[in-house]
């Protein structure tokens, strides 16, 4: 079976062919194409929804061109060689969302193939059970079921949320984010060290050369009962400390931005309060439930530094490659390999507010 997928949630636009059988095997990727607005919203040091839409409709008919005739679907007059299309539903960008609802409900009827639709978020977990291309033709790629029972943790630039899966398909949901999203807290912070968006790999880079005693931010929630988030007083404490600097620096006619290792040092201060809460709550939950693994998942669990602490633990650590870490098509084509339930073009619409049904 191969389904083409498609992704346009956000600022990313993304298009993925993917091959394998429902239920038995992890898929392997034959195509994914990503087209971003990134750079138009690096400016505004954040998304403006009106825009990604609008590139959203520049870039969807050329991202799905171009994943299929990558992945050998396209013979001239001809409809593709795919089974279905699946399409994120949500949740996101209502205008972002419409662009690749609508277009997969044209495409679904022109071709007249079913549609799988898929929730973002179960998206970013399955780019955990996507395969490897086989060596030889007998080898099958493999499924991941010793993977469960399993914590998935999905830190995005949207989303932090904590998710017990018992199996593929009965997922429970343990906490969430009260405020902001820990993807969030990195480009927000970002943005006060005068960072474009998304800050988040530049200040793992800075972190790097940071001087681990010059700042301490609060680690909020760390020692509740709870399985929640919250990363806006991390966000003020920051703020705080920056307006301080600032003074003295007036202080002491000093102008400009912020100098290289003091970013460095907001850097690794920042981040080393987010990756402990985030490892420090996912270990609990996965102490709690006695769970054979964990999943990362969203664009987070890009950071190097992040996956490191959760591999000094010794849990089994389950990551996607980096650039399946971030938006993409592919993992909502995988997502649809073990949620597949087929609807038609009519009972298909865009859910903003989706959280953890469909
Ligand atoms: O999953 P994603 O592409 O989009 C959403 O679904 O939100 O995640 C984007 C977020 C941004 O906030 C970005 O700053 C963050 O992921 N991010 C990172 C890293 N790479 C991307 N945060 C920390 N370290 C990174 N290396
Ligand atoms: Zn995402």
């Amino acid at each position: 079976m191969r389904i083409l997928a498609i992704e346009t949630s956000c600022d990313e636009t993304s298009a993925a062919v993917l091959e394998g059988e429902i239920g038995k095997e992890n898929p392997i990727i034959l195509s994914n194409i990503i087209a971003s607005s990134v750079i138009l919203h690096s400016k505004t040091g954040g998304i403006i929804p009106e825009i990604a839409a609008r590139e959203q409709l520049r870039y969807i008919i050329p991202v799905v061109d171009k994943a299929l005739i990558k992945a050998g679907c396209l013979k001239q007059g001809k409809n593709p060689i795919i089974d279905a299309i699946a399409v994120t539903v949500g949740p996101g960008l209502i205008g972002s969302l419409l662009v690749g609802v609508e277009t997969t409900k044209t495409l679904a009827w022109i071709w007249n193939k079913p549609i799988i639709p898929i929730n973002h978020l179960i998206g970013h977990i399955y780019a955990n059970f996507i395969g490897n291309k086989p060596k030889t033709k007998n080898q099958k790629p493999k499924i991941n079921n010793d993977y469960f029972p399993a914590i998935a943790l999905i830190a995005s630039g949207g989303h932090t949320d904590l998710v017990l899966l018992k199996k593929h398909g009965v997922i429970q949901w343990l906490g969430g984010t009260r405020d902001d999203a820990a993807g969030e807290a990195f480009d927000k912070i970002g943005r006060l060290l005068g960072l474009p968006y998304p800050a988040g790999p530049m200040i793992e880079k800075f972190a790097h050369e940071g001087n681990s005693k010059r700042f301490r931010f609060p680690r909020p929630l760390i020692h509740e009962n709870t399985f929640d988030f919250s990363f806006s007083g991390l966000k003020t404490a920051v703020l705080r400390e920056t307006q301080k600097l600032q003074r003295d620096r007036q202080n002491n006619s000093i102008e400009g931005i912020f100098d290289y290792q003091t970013i460095c040092d907001f850097s690794y201060a920042a981040q080393a309060a987010i990756i402990e809460v985030l490892t420090k709550k996912t270990l609990e939950a996965s102490k709690k439930y006695q769970t054979k693994s964990i999943l990362l998942g969203g664009g987070v669990a890009a950071n190097q530094t992040l996956v490191e602490a959760f591999r000094n633990s010794d849990n089994k650590i389950i990551v996607p490659q980096k650039l399946l870490c971030t938006d993409n098509a592919a993992m909502i084509g995988a997502a649809a390999f073990f949620y597949y339930e087929e609807k038609n073009w009519k009972q298909v619409t865009a859910k903003p507010e989706l959280y953890f049904d469909l």
